[in-house]
């Protein structure tokens, strides 16, 4: 650690879990035999059966042999919100054989298809179902209970006693498992439960929309109590976030109506040693909110330095996926190889205004620390405007160049070399400014800034194959190459990249 400038927790880790291209080979390779399972296993007698309420028949596992479900007809029309909703977020939508067994592919992509981030539901008042806490099994779509002493009005008050709460009979839990991420991709792999995570975030407010719900997202609670609530170690296991899904006739549009937006804030002491226990536990553990957390105003500006006059107005717009969510969600898959063929501008126009509707002032409030976050645009080969790096404007819908040239092959090395890189038409790239946002709102914002990222971008995927773009999420890059190249302040930090290009058409 650098004597004359103490680091944070945040930044410290962040350091600590870059990648370099003279060390990265120095990672210990991963124990392909000690992968841990991408899902908990789950057994009930008498499970929550979600497979009936699909909208298709085919699904290949239904429930055990040794399992009854409950009766279908026993239980609340809820319930079908529930199946769709959570199928259309994470459930299995892709089966495929491999030597090993089945590999499942879910509705939300993870990077390395590793999928830490658990989902389970808090339920109240539901006919026919126990209050409690169930956990939601991927691979046979089910409920099974796990505790009926869990209510929601205890989750509330691990909010704060969130208004969002009132009117909500499901509540969304997402948590991340440090380990089935960690086996490959070490420390690190902390980034990724995060993004993967706003991924699946991502895909939930649709879903939920879908089927009549507001998905009011909250990733800021009184993290021990939750913790408790719902018999998690945190050595293992952390609360990520909470969704109270609430009618849409009672959700109200959450808009941004405070001015600064005000978030609670943990705290941020600068380091003087490295942290003795395991990094990523060290680091959810800074950034926990008590009871007393206060809020604070979140008022920064734009961060980077743009030159106005070279600004290109884009104009390609895309208010929804017009109807078209779930059979993207079923369908999506990353894309493995571009052909690297151009993409049109007014498509990436189509692509940016739908994904950032979410990080306009006039917005709901979805995201944490989304207003911190740099958007920039690498166009390589996209029809209608130069080759360069940019800055998106997502109030003016405009891009605001950095530099102009031609960045595929930095990018491609950049991006530890990936093919799909330097193939890509178009690169999305979010930055924050870690440092001050650290200072500001303490070690908590690196959650935020991770989740917004993983947010934004499940976005950009949606967006993308809508208009049948290819598109992939590159959680695995060379910080300090890509930071200077991008031009960032010392102190900023890259948060994710998403790809957009033309697909290599598959088999
Ligand atoms: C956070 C994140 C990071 C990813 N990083 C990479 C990457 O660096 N290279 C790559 O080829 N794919 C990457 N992917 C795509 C995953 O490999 C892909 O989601 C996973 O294999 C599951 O496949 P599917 O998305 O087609 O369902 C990433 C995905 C996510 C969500």
């Amino acid at each position: 650690m650098s004597d004359s400038k103490p680091l944070t927790l945040s930044e410290w880790f962040h350091q600590e879990t870059k990648y370099d291209r003279r060390t990265i080979n120095l990672l210990p390779r991963p124990d392909f035999d000690g992968q841990p399972m991408p899902w908990k296993q789950w057994h009930s007698r008498h499970p929550v059966d979600l497979v009936p309420y699909l909208p298709f028949e085919d699904f290949p596992l239904g429930p055990a042999e040794d399992q009854e479900p409950l009766d279908p007809r026993s239980l609340g029309d809820e319930v079908r919100a529930i199946s769709r909703t959570l199928f259309f977020t994470c459930g299995a939508t892709g089966f495929q054989q491999t030597p090993e067994g089945t590999q499942i592919f879910r509705a939300a992509p993870s990077a390395g298809a590793l999928y830490p981030t658990e989902v389970m539901v808090v339920l109240r008042e539901i006919e026919g179902l126990k209050d409690g806490l169930y956990a939601y099994s991927v691979p046979h779509h089910q409920l099974v209970l796990l505790y009926e002493g869990v209510e929601m009005e205890e989750v509330a008050a691990a909010c704060w006693d969130d208004p969002a709460f009132e009117d909500a009979k499901m509540c969304v839990v997402l948590t991340g498992l440090w380990q089935r991420s960690r086996w490959r991709y070490h420390d690190r792999a902390y980034r990724r439960i995060l993004l993967d995570t706003g991924h699946v975030l991502g895909n939930l407010v649709h879903a939920a929309g879908h089927e009549g719900y507001q998905a009011k997202i909250r990733t800021r609670f009184i993290d021990s109590r939750l913790q408790s609530l719902l018999f998690l170690d945190d050595a293992e296991e952390g609360v990520l976030a909470l969704v109270p899904l609430v009618p849409w006739q009672s959700a109200g549009i959450e808009v941004r109506d405070e001015e600064p937006l005000s978030l609670k804030a943990s705290t941020g002491s600068p380091l003087t040693n490295p942290p003795a226990e395991d990094p990523i536990v060290a680091l959810q553990r800074a950034g926990e909110l008590l009871e007393n957390s206060s809020s604070q105003a979140l008022a920064m500006k734009p961060a980077l330095a743009v030159q106005q006059q070279n600004e290109f107005a884009l104009q390609g717009t895309m208010a929804d996926l017009s109807g078209e969510f779930c059979s993207i969600s079923v369908q999506r898959r990353s894309t493995r190889q571009f052909t690297g063929a151009p993409i049109e501008v007014s498509d990436l126009g189509r692509i940016l205004d739908f994904s950032h509707r979410f990080l306009r002032a006039s917005s709901t409030q979805l995201l944490g620390a989304g207003p911190l976050l740099d958007v920039h645009c690498i166009t390589q080969r996209v029809k209608g405007i130069d080759s360069g790096h940019w800055l998106y404007c997502c109030e003016k819908h405009r891009l605001i160049l950095r530099k102009a040239g031609d960045h595929r092959r930095s990018l491609q090395e950049y991006c530890l070399g990936q093919d799909l890189a330097g193939d890509a038409a178009a690169a999305v790239i979010y930055s924050a400014p870690l440092t001050e946002a650290v200072r500001l709102l303490g070690d908590r914002v690196y959650r935020d800034l991770h989740l917004d990222s993983g947010f934004l971008g499940h976005q950009i995927n949606l967006g993308s194959m809508r208009l049948n773009t290819g598109v992939s999420g590159i959680a695995g890059f060379f910080d300090d190459s890509l930071g200077k190249f991008l031009g960032l302040p010392e102190g900023h930090i890259v948060t994710y990249i998403t790809l957009i290009g033309d697909p290599m058409p598959s088999g």
